[in-house]
């Protein structure tokens, strides 16, 4: 059986997911893929850390050209988050050869265009279903299953940080400081937590699910955001008396004259499917013209359920799957009609 080799870039919290299913699972990840997928690299900053996974047989290095440059190695997971060094790393990684599987929304909100280009020009795949959701396979729902839809309507928790820390000042009374510092310690946040409470990481998967969903070339910039940093404990237990849960929601419709695209802490009556998504869970409603009212639900942070979309795209694109995918899911293609976004 001809055998796949990737290049770990990133072991902190979905790297090391990554690397313990493609470990612990080889068998289940080689019949999936249909060939053997060797962790050959795994690439960090500090190589002294000791860390929570076996590596028996990888070689760890903080030289990321060293994998790179390796001719062995086919697929490349960029896992390190931020914007610039990651950019340099999916970019050199595709005009190297190598298929790229990334987790990171921000680098594909900023950069998408620029990233497909060069996948384009390289004839590589770019996989990143776990850059929307964690675990929720809403990326290629949207791309591939729901591709006979004109979607109409979205509403989704894009955010697990956010909605872990409103459920635990809505039903732990928690302070939000110390919501805040628990997402962070279970892996859930941000290296830079600001992005998650300030709204702009749920802004960055609503620039990506907008390109899926209306094929609209979004800066995220100009997507009017809010995030929830500013909520009191008070404000949620006033939001429960009258009978409703506070969500932070990034929100979509298609008008008569364009795309509304919104993010905001939104009251949502209790009892409603989205105002009882708690904890690090995410929850995406779409309606489709076709399909109508569709929900998708699970975990939208944590290692291993981002490690599980993580891993998905290794398998796609090691069953040769992928290089098709992401044609499809390239919506960043000059021949995409994109819908107009209308002003705030
Ligand atoms: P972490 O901060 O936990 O891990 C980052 C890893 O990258 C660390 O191992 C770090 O090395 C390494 N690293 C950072 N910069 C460099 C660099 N320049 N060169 C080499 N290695 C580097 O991040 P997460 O695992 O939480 O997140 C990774 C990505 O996944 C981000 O894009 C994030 O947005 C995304 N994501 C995260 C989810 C989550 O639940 N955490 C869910 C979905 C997506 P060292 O360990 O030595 O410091
Ligand atoms: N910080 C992100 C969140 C990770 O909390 O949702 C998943 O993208």
């Amino acid at each position: 059986m001809e055998q796949v080799s990737v290049g770990l870039v990133g072991l902190g919290t979905v790297g090391a997911g990554a690397a313990r299913i493609l470990t612990e699972h080889a068998d289940r990840v080689a019949r999936r893929a249909g060939r053997k997928v060797r962790l050959k690299w795994a690439v960090v900053r500090d190589a002294r850390k000791s860390r929570d996974v076996a590596l028996d047989g990888v070689r760890v290095t903080t030289d990321v050209d060293q994998v790179i440059n390796d001719p062995e190695v086919d697929i490349v997971v960029e896992v390190i988050g931020g914007v610039d060094a990651a950019r340099r790393i999916v970019l050199a990684s595709l005009a190297a050869g190598k298929h790229v599987v990334t987790a990171n929304k921000a680098l594909l909100a900023e950069h998408g265009p620029e990233i497909f280009a060069q996948a384009r020009a390289s004839d590589r795949a770019v996989a990143f279903e776990a850059s929307v959701g964690g675990g929720i396979p809403i990326v290629n729902a949207l791309g591939v299953g729901l591709a006979a839809n004109q979607v109409q309507n979205l509403s989704a928790i894009l955010n697990g940080t956010c909605n872990y820390i409103l459920t635990q000042m809505t039903l732990e009374g928690l302070p939000y400081a110390d919501a805040l510092a628990a997402a962070q310690t279970l892996g859930y946040a941000e290296a830079d937590p600001t992005l998650d409470v300030d709204g702009t990481d749920t802004a960055h998967k609503l620039a990506i699910l907008a390109q899926l969903a209306f094929k609209a070339g979004v800066p995220t910039a100009a997507i009017p955001r809010q995030g929830i940093d500013r909520l009191q404990l008070a404000d949620l237990k006033y939001a429960g008396e009258l009978g409703y849960a506070v969500k932070l929601l990034a929100l979509a419709k298609l008008t008569g004259s364009g795309l509304e695209l919104r993010v905001a802490p939104v009251l949502v009556k209790r009892g409603t499917p989205l105002a009882e998504v708690r904890g690090p869970y995410n929850a995406i409603r779409v309606v489709g013209d076709a399909v109508g009212d569709t929900f998708f639900y699970g975990r939208g942070a944590g290692a291993d359920p981002t490690a599980s979309a993580v891993v998905g795209d290794v398998i796609d694109v090691a069953a040769g799957r992928a290089l098709l995918t992401s044609r499809v899911l390239d919506l960043w293609s000059a021949d995409q009609a994109p819908t107009p976004l209308l002003p705030s």
